[in-house]
């Protein structure tokens, strides 16, 4: 009697313990004041400037912050805001920071909208230590100015501090990029499936995109030992992005997700496989247009090993792919899967734009009978 009691409450109590953990740990979505609408008191404001540390509810400041309202002018122009009616800006050398409760060991992707102000070439340092990168944000890809960013890390506590930075230093101390709409995502680890040796082939694995925003995501270059927020796909480049697209918003070749590729070959989307050296390989994919006004020639070209093919496509900008194939024999034990765009196009509205790029699939072959025999 008196074990089973023990026993029941010790049941008891772990399951409280776990059901705790898990409700400690931050669900996908906004984070907490994430948009900035819970205002600091106006006590702690000076003008436009936020002047207590912990003024704006849920975040921590430091440097010069302002607080951007509606109509909010710089110089004659209005300062828009994405979401809502808030938004930040950093002035130089300023941050915000958050406390994140998360699960450790587990994968995140932070988005969020940032503009550019006054400086030509902003950046952003985004931490989660003992991961940070720079974030260029000098290229805009919307006709009203705003883009959304993706960023990742993999935690290593349960607790961890966001920190975003403007490490500028230009002579108007205020001048600095406005940030909006934080939001977070447990990103799952793709695996292998038996028809792809490509993992997250088709995109369908990548950041947070809020319902409400259809211009995508910009996923930046990173360093190649940082995790992507496309992971195991990396953006290298010195400078420019690509860009998450979701279905309810682009015209997307395959599932939910793709990745159009707005920067020209300043940008290689890229991808390692493991393989054996000597045997041979065919890569499919999907190029085509994201349904958003992008109308030319556009090219993907895709390189493996020392093959390499281009798929020319011609897009009214409503929508459509082509299927493009590269067969091709390793020569490594690891070979990088590389998209690139050929040329940089623009739309209407002057925004640079490119081709679609999905549903990407490599299969290996003993020798080259099996693969004739199987194709
Ligand atoms: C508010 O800012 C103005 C201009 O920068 C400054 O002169 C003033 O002292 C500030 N007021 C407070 C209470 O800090
Ligand atoms: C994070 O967890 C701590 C303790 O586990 C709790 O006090 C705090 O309120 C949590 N913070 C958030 C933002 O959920
Ligand atoms: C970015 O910020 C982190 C944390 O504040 C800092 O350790 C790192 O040195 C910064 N990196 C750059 C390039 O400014
Ligand atoms: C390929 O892998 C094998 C076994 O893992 C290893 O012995 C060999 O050195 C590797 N070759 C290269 C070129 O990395």
């Amino acid at each position: 009697m008196v074990v089973q009691h023990a026993r029941r409450a010790a049941l008891f109590l772990l399951a409280c313990v776990v059901s705790a953990r898990v409700a400690a740990a931050i669900p996908d979505g906004l984070l907490p004041n994430g948009n900035f609408e819970a205002a600091p008191a106006t006590s702690q404001l000076n003008g436009t400037r936020v002047m207590g540390r912990y003024a704006i509810p849920h975040w921590e400041i430091s440097g010069f912050v302002e607080y951007i309202g509606p109509a909010q002018k710089q110089g004659d122009m209005i300062l828009p805001v994405p979401e809502g009616a808030y938004a930040v800006r950093l002035g130089n050398e300023a941050s915000i920071r958050q406390l994140l409760n998360v699960t450790r060991k587990a994968y995140y992707s932070i988005t969020f909208s940032a503009a550019r102000t006054c400086a030509q070439a902003e950046r952003l340092n985004v931490t989660v230590a003992p991961e940070s990168d720079v974030l260029p944000i000098q290229t805009v890809y919307t006709a009203n100015g705003w883009d959304s960013y993706s960023w990742a890390f993999k935690a290593r506590r349960s607790a961890v501090t966001l920190i975003v930075h403007n490490p500028g230093v230009t002579e108007d101390a205020a001048c600095g990029p406005l940030l909006d709409s934080f939001a977070i995502k447990t990103l799952q680890v793709p695996q292998r499936t038996k028809n792809n040796m490509l993992k997250n082939g088709d995109f369908e694995e990548g950041p947070y995109i809020f319902p409400d925003t259809p211009w995508g995501v910009l996923v930046p270059p990173l360093d190649e030992d940082d995790y992507s927020p496309l992971s195991p796909w990396m953006v290298l480049s010195s400078t420019k992005s690509v860009k998450y697209l979701d279905a309810a918003h682009y015209a997307v070749p395959r599932g939910a997700h793709a990745v159009e590729l707005v920067s020209g070959v300043e940008t290689a989307l890229v991808q390692d496989v493991r393989t054996v050296p000597g045997r041979p390989y065919r890569l499919e994919f999907s190029a085509g247009d994201a349904g958003n006004g992008c109308v030319g020639s556009l090219a993907v070209q895709a390189y493996a090993a020392r093959g390499s093919v281009k798929v020319a496509y011609q897009s009214q900008g409503k929508g459509g792919y082509e299927r493009g194939a590269l067969e091709f024999t390793a020569i490594a034990n690891q070979t990088r899967v590389v998209f690139v765009s050929m040329a940089y196009t623009m739309k209407n509205d002057g925004t640079l734009c490119g081709p679609v790029v999905d549903d990407a699939s490599l299969v290996g072959f003993r020798n080259n009978a099996a693969r004739r025999l199987l194709l």
